[in-house]
């Protein structure tokens, strides 16, 4: 057994520092390692750099970059093409056998100094994005410990380039016009970032999490798109979650000194800049990263403007037979133009992102993309949506309907992710992680164990919630000072917080 292990481990080793250039005429790149960091964390992180990287990546970076671009949806697209650019050739990837093919012999980078570019042709450009994206993430996960080390603490950067995407559709001689390209290389760069940049100005929103419950390679494995939802609605802070995932700022600064987010865009120019909608039973809100009145692409922001009150989703599912019927909520990422590739491409990104953090928190997912003239016209007058925001793409999202998915983090069911040691004047705010849907019962006990305030008991689905206490007990008036313990219990197992009321 140690023999066996320790010949994993050697082979392991071996394609980790496998360079591109042993790559040959047709070669199979091995399967995915898997990393430790979470796809949220990835995502607080992310950010292009566009010049002054190397060429030095091991074989083990484009393979599990090309792993998570094909596992992003199609997005309706009739074809979707793989290629990739090396300082040695260009290839054709096969997603179903890992396969590399020559396809023109010979350096047709665009970078001198990338390690390889991976161009997607697609008939849609949402899924060029999404693959794009996926892509990205993928690329941001080889850091300096663990599978994939890069030994003189340099890490993968990466940069979607439009220029480089013009060059490759003319010099790598595609079956497909290549949409975008993405360029991969080398070089110094920042830690990955736990600062949580996205904080409400008007608390309409709780803090979102970057840092998740389970590693990004995790949620792409588990990609997958589900249309029966059960009737339990998504909590505030799951619409937290994914509105910051879809769209939502990061601490890092652009190029031009705007406040970037958790995808990219063209020049920084940030079109879905307030044009993320969130349709539940209580009417229509619109998602904004900006300070009001939202344009001013330095600032930050991470909050909901009700839009419409009332339940719209009755007539947001007649606008296409396509969008499933039982969710409890959707997401409808509308941009300026249709025309534009690029902002076709950047809904795509955010497209992507809404999937992954559905899987990630454990709740399904169904994207409807592509929309056709009608169903643009008839979402944008179910939803009284402005002049110029028309919809790219919907997303449905809620607890899947009985039996259909498991969750993603199939371990441990409850988890306190967040709460305050103590409370005076104001009041406990303690949220937890369910990894599952279920019965949740939350409740504090004094430390005799005698129970004193039930906070709540009901069904929840899998993902963030939030239990409040303000220090009462059953009868409404404040307990004594002195240490209580809030308890969370679900699907079995228990949580416990321990709080000073002072
Ligand atoms: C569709 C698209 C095309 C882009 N084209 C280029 C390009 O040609 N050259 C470049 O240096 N960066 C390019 N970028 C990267 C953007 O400049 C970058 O995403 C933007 O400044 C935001 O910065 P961030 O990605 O670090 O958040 C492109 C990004 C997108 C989404």
């Amino acid at each position: 057994m140690v023999i066996r292990r320790s010949l994993f481990a050697f082979g392991l080793a071996v394609l980790l520092v496998a360079p591109l250039s042993a790559l040959g005429r047709a070669d199979s790149l091995p399967g995915p390692v898997y990393h430790a960091y979470s796809f949220e964390q990835l995502s607080n992180s992310r950010h292009s750099v566009h010049t002054g990287f190397d060429d030095s990546l091991p074989q083990q970076v484009m393979a599990n970059v090309l792993w998570a671009m094909s596992r992003a949806p199609r997005a309706g697209s009739e074809y979707r093409e793989f290629y990739v650019a090396t300082p040695d050739n260009v290839y054709r990837y096969d997603p179903s056998s890992f396969r590399l093919t020559v396809h023109r012999a010979g350096d047709f980078r665009y970078n001198s100094g990338s390690a390889f570019e991976v161009g997607v042709a697609a008939g849609r450009p949402e899924a060029a994005g999404m693959a794009i994206q996926a892509g990205l993430l993928a690329g941001a996960a080889f850091r300096d410990e663990g599978p994939g080390t890069m030994d003189d603490g340099r890490r993968v950067v990466s940069c979607p380039m439009q220029w480089a995407a013009d060059h490759a559709d003319g010099d790598w001689k595609p079956n497909h016009p290549i949409q975008m390209v993405d360029v991969f290389g080398r070089a110094a760069s920042e830690p990955l970032d736990t600062l949580c940049a996205a904080r409400s100005s008007d608390s309409s929103l709780p803090l979102p999490h970057v840092v998740g419950p389970d590693t990004f390679e995790a949620v792409v494995a588990g990609l997958r798109q589900d249309s029966s939802f059960s009737p339990v609605g998504l909590s505030i802070e799951n619409v937290s979650q994914l509105c910051w995932a879809a769209y939502g700022v990061t601490p890092h600064l652009t190029y031009n000194r705007r406040q970037g987010v958790t995808v990219p865009t063209a020049a920084a120019n940030y079109y879905l800049t307030g044009k993320i909608y969130v349709v539940d039973e209580d009417g229509v809100e619109r998602y904004h990263n900006r300070l009001p009145p939202g344009t001013d692409l330095a600032t930050r922001d991470h909050r909901l403007e009700r839009m419409a009150a009332g339940d719209r989703r009755p007539q947001l599912r007649e606008a296409s037979s396509r969008i499933p019927g039982s969710a409890p909520a959707y997401f409808v990422v509308c941009v300026p133009d249709t025309a534009a590739d690029q902002v076709m491409m950047e809904a795509g990104f955010a497209g992507f992102q809404l999937l992954a953090q559905a899987r990630a928190l454990g709740l399904s997912g169904f994207l409807v993309v592509p929309l056709d003239r009608s169903e643009r016209r008839a979402i944008a007058v179910a939803l009284s949506l402005p002049t110029g925001h028309v919809p790219a793409l919907v997303f449905a999202c809620g607890e899947a309907a009985a039996g259909t998915a498991a969750s993603a983090t199939d371990s441990g069911v409850v988890r306190i992710v967040r709460a305050q040691p103590a409370i005076r004047n104001g009041q406990l705010r303690l949220e937890y992680l369910l990894s599952r849907a279920g019965e949740v019962r939350v409740e504090v006990f004094d430390m005799l164990g005698r129970p004193v305030r039930l906070l709540l008991d009901e069904q929840q689905s899998s993902g963030y919630h939030a239990a409040t206490w303000d220090g009462t007990g059953e009868s409404g008036v404040r307990l004594k000072r002195g240490t209580y313990l809030v308890v969370v219990v679900s699907g079995g197992t228990v949580a416990k917080h321990k709080v000073t009321l002072g």
